[in-house]
C-alpha cells in the first residue's frame, strides 16, 4: 500500500494528525490544507481554506490524493465528505457526511440520537423562541445548576451554565434573541451531570471500531479549572480513573450502542467520533458527541499509538476497519498548550516565537496550533499557539519533560497553566 494524503485543516490536531501519518510506511506523499509552519517540516503545505471546497477539489486532483482526513468540524457539518465523493466517487474520506455531522452540528439531534438508541446522557429537553414559556417551567423542575446549550455549532462558546434561575432565565431570553446567532435559536436545557470528564476517541468505518487511548482536556484557562473556558490548555492520556472496568461500561454503554445507532438510522459514517464523557461516580454518561478528533488531547493521543495509523484510517474510510488492530504504547502522554496572553478573550499575535527548533527532541514534541512564518521567523497567530508533548514512562516524568521543554521556549505575553496533570496525582 502507499498512499497519497491530504490533511484538512491547520491546528494542533491537524498537526498531530499529519506528523503521525508521516511516519507510516504506507506512506506516498503528505499534504496539508493549509497545515502551518510546523506541519511544513514534514509535509507539503497547500495555501487555502479549510472551508474552501473547491480549492481541496483541486489540490485532490492535481496531487493525485487518495486519501483525506478532514480535521475540524466546520467542512463536516457544511458536507466536504459529501461534496468530495461526489466528485471523486473512489476517494477515501475520513470524517462524515452531512448528516452524521449532525451529531456535532446539532445538540437536539445528538440528544435524540441518544435516547432513540438508549445511551445514557443527561436528561434534556430542546426549546424555540414559541416555546420559551414552557423552557421557564421546566427550569422549575430541575435543580441548579442550570446548563443551556445553543443547538447549532457556536465555536465552542454556545454552552452556559448558571447556578441562579434568574440568570439562567435571563440567558435563555439572550440566546433566542441571537446570542449565538442562528446556532441558538434552539436551546437545549438539561440535567446538571456532576462528576470528572474523559474524552473517549473511536475510529469507525460504520459498522467496526477501533479504540483510541483515552484523555482528560483541561477546559478553563485558569489554574486550579478556575476561569473562562478555552478551547482546551493541556492534555493527558491515558487517564488514571478511566480504568479497565470503566472503559469496558464505556464500551458496552456508549460505543456499541452509538455504532449500531448509526447503522439502525442508516447513516454511513466512516471517520472519528470523539465521546466527552462524564464519570458519574464510575458509570459514564455522554455530555457531547464531536465528529472529529480533539484538540489538544489529539496532540497526547497519536504520541501513543504504536501501529500504523495511516493503514488504520485507509481501513476506516474504505469500511475494511474489521481485521485492524491499534497497538497503544503503555507510556504516558502530557500536553501543554502555551498561549497568547489575553486569550480567550483578547490578544495579540505577530510575536517571534523564541527556542522552537531546540526544544523538540527526543519524546517531545513541539505542535504547532497558530503560528505563521514571517521575516523575522516563525511568530504566534493565534489564541492558542503551541502544543508541547512529552511522553515518559509514566505521568508525572512527561509532565516534567514537557514542562522543561516549553520553559526553553518563548514569545511576548505568553501564558500556560502550569497545573496540567496536578489533579489526576490523586488517582495514581
Ligand atoms: P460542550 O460544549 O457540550 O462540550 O460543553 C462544554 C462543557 O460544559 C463540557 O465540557 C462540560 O464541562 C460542561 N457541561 C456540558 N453539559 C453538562 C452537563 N449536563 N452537566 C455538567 N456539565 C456539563
Ligand atoms: N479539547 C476539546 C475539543 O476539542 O473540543
Amino acid at each position: 500500500m502507499s498512499i497519497k494524503v491530504l490533511v484538512v485543516g491547520s491546528g494542533g490536531r491537524e498537526s498531530a494528525i499529519a506528523w503521525k501519518i508521516s511516519q507510516s510506511d504506507s506512506l506516498a506523499a503528505l499534504y496539508c490544507l493549509p497545515g502551518n509552519p510546523g506541519t511544513s517540516t514534514f509535509a507539503s503545505n497547500i495555501a487555502a481554506g479549510a472551508l474552501d471546497f473547491e480549492a481541496i477539489a483541486a489540490a485532490v486532483e492535481k496531487y493525485g490524493i487518495e486519501l483525506v482526513v478532514v480535521g475540524p468540524e466546520a467542512p463536516l457539518v457544511e458536507g466536504l465528505t459529501d461534496f468530495l465523493k461526489s466528485r471523486f466517487p473512489s476517494l477515501m474520506v475520513v470524517g462524515p457526511g452531512k448528516v452524521g455531522a449532525m451529531l456535532e452540528g446539532s445538540k437536539e439531534f445528538a440528544k435524540d440520537f441518544m435516547n432513540r438508541h438508549s445511551i445514557p446522557t443527561a436528561a434534556y429537553r430542546s426549546f424555540t423562541k414559541e416555546t420559551m414559556a414552557e423552557a421557564f417551567a421546566f427550569m422549575e423542575t430541575l435543580k441548579p445548576p442550570y446548563v443551556l446549550k445553543a443547538d447549532g455549532l457556536a465555536a465552542g462558546k454556545g454552552v452556559v451554565i448558571l447556578d441562579d434561575i434568574a440568570a439562567a432565565r435571563q440567558e435563555l431570553e439572550q440566546m433566542f434573541s441571537g446570542k449565538f446567532g442562528e446556532a441558538s435559536s434552539k436551546v437545549v436545557i438539561e440535567q446538571f451531570l456532576s462528576g470528572i470528564e474523559v474524552s473517549v476517541f473511536v475510529l469507525t468505518d460504520g459498522r467496526d471500531y477501533m479504540v483510541l487511548p483515552e484523555a482528560k482536556d483541561y477546559k478553563r484557562i485558569g489554574e486550579g479549572d478556575t476561569g473562562l473556558n478555552t478551547g482546551g490548555m493541556g492534555a493527558v492520556s491515558p487517564v488514571p480513573f478511566a480504568d479497565k472496568a470503566f472503559m469496558s461500561k464505556v464500551e458496552e454503554r456508549i460505543i456499541k450502542p452509538t455504532i449500531a445507532g448509526l447503522q439502525a438510522d442508516g447513516i454511513d459514517y466512516k471517520g472519528f467520533i470523539f465521546i466527552g464523557l462524564m464519570n458519574c461516580g464510575g458509570d459514564p454518561y455522554v455530555i457531547e458527541y464531536n465528529v472529529r478528533m480533539g484538540d489538544p488531547e489529539t496532540e497526547s493521543v497519536m504520541t501513543r499509538i504504536d501501529s500504523d495509523f495511516l493503514h488504520h484510517l485507509a481501513a476506516a474510510a474504505s469500511g475494511t476497519l474489521a481485521g485492524e488492530a491499534i497497538k497503544i504504547s503503555p507510556q504516558a502522554a502530557v500536553t501543554v498548550v502555551m498561549v497568547s496572553g489575553g486569550y480567550p478573550e483578547h490578544y495579540k499575535s505577530l510575536y517571534p516565537i523564541h527556542g522552537l527548533e531546540q526544544a523538540g527532541g527526543r519524546n517531545v514534541n513541539v505542535f504547532h496550533m497558530g503560528t505563521k512564518d514571517s521575516s523575522e521567523g516563525v511568530v504566534s497567530a493565534g489564541g492558542r499557539v503551541l502544543a508541547v508533548t512529552a511522553n515518559a514512562p509514566d505521568m508525572q516524568r512527561a509532565a516534567q519533560k514537557a514542562y522543561k521543554a516549553v520553559a526553553g521556549i518563548d514569545f511576548k505575553d505568553c501564558y500556560y497553566r502550569g497545573d496540567i496533570t496536578k489533579d489526576l496525582e490523586k488517582y495514581l
